[in-house]
């Protein structure tokens, strides 16, 4: 049997993910493996057609395939996006019919986003998924978890033969309507002196974009609007993985393109962050992949402190439920405000119109007053993963991400709260009495609320202070 491997790791045979695959066939995998390095190859994919040609004929000639990638930014590296992007439609023929199987590592940081983006994609490209194995960057070195990948390949090959009709999880996006100009707005919002950075894609190809964009741009008063388009940065491509930037901050790219020079003078100074773009498949474009991608010269330090957030999507975000949790996430962990997402979804441009001006009022209102929203699980679930990860062993490398958790209060642990943990640790053998557990349970909503009605009584006299 022969299986199709994208390679998706800009490291190539050096990625982590793929000695997943290696040690499998050291272990008697009963399948060959042709191995498609499109990341580390993709210059040449994008540039050649014969090249790209060659690499759909070894993936039409294979039995099955697998996607073997890393985790990048809540999705997979830029290059893969570039990949799918420049298979086209000509990659129909060697996709269609055949079963998926995919692998990542990662230290499940939106991992979850990941696995979604490829499984629609590769119902997309008309193969049938069989299933994703999401493994901890350093899962390999245990047995138990060997032994776990060697279950799934062995279901996997054995698939491959059986042919079983499988679940689709992602049915075809229902295209959103094109091509919408929004009339010129007369509501302005006060910005207070406040500058926003509005970043935006396909200004040229996508009207409906630049127009939504316009209609942003120009319901801003009294701030300077600085609106950029990622087409035209000097981004000369994706992320290498070489995590060059580990102690302090440097980049491979450095010098060699303006990526850093970009991200210093407009997105970090500004208060006000805009991201707009279009859908393209199912997530944005590869170019805006690149960009975040790139951003990871920051390492794990949140570089949005403060900001408000904001999207302007065309295309059918409603059904691409991983992408708002991503926007959401990325707002929050980089410790911004997400202030909206509009999109263009409900096809009307004088709705659409109304909403980006809302979209403008909420962001000076909130800007002004510097409200910050509560914290979700997308958020405190993903720092408390780069806490444990950081503090847990990266620290040694990511020196700077340490040294600003350390100040920042990151490193929350509840194990540090030692008059807790004493009275807990006394409290214990008396809560696993009958008799107390009993008074407790009766007694449990009115203690639940008690410290809430306590402050709400401390107001009420006069007491209590909001700061
Ligand atoms: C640019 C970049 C972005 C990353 N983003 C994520 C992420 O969003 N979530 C995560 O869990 N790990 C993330 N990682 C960690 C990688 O997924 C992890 O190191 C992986 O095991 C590398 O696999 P590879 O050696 O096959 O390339 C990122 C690493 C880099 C370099």
């Amino acid at each position: 049997m022969k299986l199709a491997v994208i390679n998706g790791s800009p490291k190539g045979e050096k990625s982590v993910t793929l000695q997943h695959l290696r040690w499998w066939q050291a272990a008697g995998g009963a399948a060959e493996l042709e191995v498609i390095h499109v990341s580390l190859e993709i210059l040449a994919l994008t540039r050649s057609r014969a090249r790209l040609a060659a690499a759909l004929d070894a993936i039409r000639a294979a039995d099955a395939l697998i996607w073997s990638t890393p985790v990048y930014h809540h999705l997979v590296p830029s290059q893969v996006f570039r990949f799918v992007e420049a298979c086209g439609a000509e990659a129909g023929q060697a996709f269609r019919g055949k079963l998926s199987a995919i692998l990542c590592t990662s230290i499940h940081y939106y991992d979850t986003t990941a696995l979604d983006w490829l499984s629609a994609v590769s119902e997309d490209l008309g193969m049938t998924v069989y299933g994703h194995f999401s493994a901890g960057m350093h899962d390999l070195v245990e047995a138990k978890e060997r032994d776990r990948f060697f279950r799934f390949m062995e279901g996997f090959i054995r698939a491959v033969e059986a042919d079983p009709v499988l679940p689709r999880n992602w049915p075809p996006l229902r295209p959103v309507p094109q091509s919408l100009s929004i009339p010129e707005g007369s509501f302005r919002a006060d910005l207070a002196g406040k500058r926003v950075l509005i970043l935006a894609d396909r200004q040229g190809e996508d009207a409906t974009i630049a127009s939504m964009v316009t209609r942003l741009k120009n319901a801003f008063a009294c701030g300077t609007v600085d609106l950029q388009s990622i087409d035209g940065l000097d981004i000369k491509g994706g992320c290498l993985g070489c995590c060059g930037c580990c102690f302090n901050n440097d980049c491979s790219w450095d010098g060699r393109d303006g990526f850093r020079e970009f991200f210093e003078n407009h997105v970090k100074p500004a208060d006000v962050v805009v991201y707009a773009g279009a859908i393209r498949g199912r997530a944005l474009s590869a170019r805006w992949k690149e960009f975040f991608d790139r951003s990871f010269y920051n390492t794990h330090v949140p570089v949005y402190q403060g900001k408000q957030m904001a999207w302007l999507v065309s295309g059918p975000l409603g059904q691409l439920g991983y992408l708002r949790q991503i926007m959401q996430a990325y707002a929050e962990v980089g410790h911004a405000n997400l202030a909206g997402i509009v999109t263009d979804e409900s096809g009307d441009a004088d709705s659409l119109g109304a909403a980006i001006d809302g979209l403008a009022w909420r962001i000076a209102e909130w800007g002004k007053t510097g409200y910050l929203s509560p914290r979700t699980f997308a958020g405190i679930g993903g720092i408390k993963i780069f806490r444990d990860a950081v503090w847990g062993g990266m620290r040694l490398i990511f020196r700077v991400d340490h040294k600003v958790f350390k100040k920042n209060g990151t490193y929350d642990y509840p194990h540090r709260h030692w008059l807790r943990r004493m009275g807990m640790a006394l409290a214990w053998p008396v809560m696993g009495i009958r008799g107390v557990q009993r008074l407790v349970k009766a007694r449990m909503r009115a203690e639940m609320v008690k410290p809430a009605r306590a402050v709400v009584e401390r107001e009420r006299l006069g007491r209590s202070t909001r700061g």
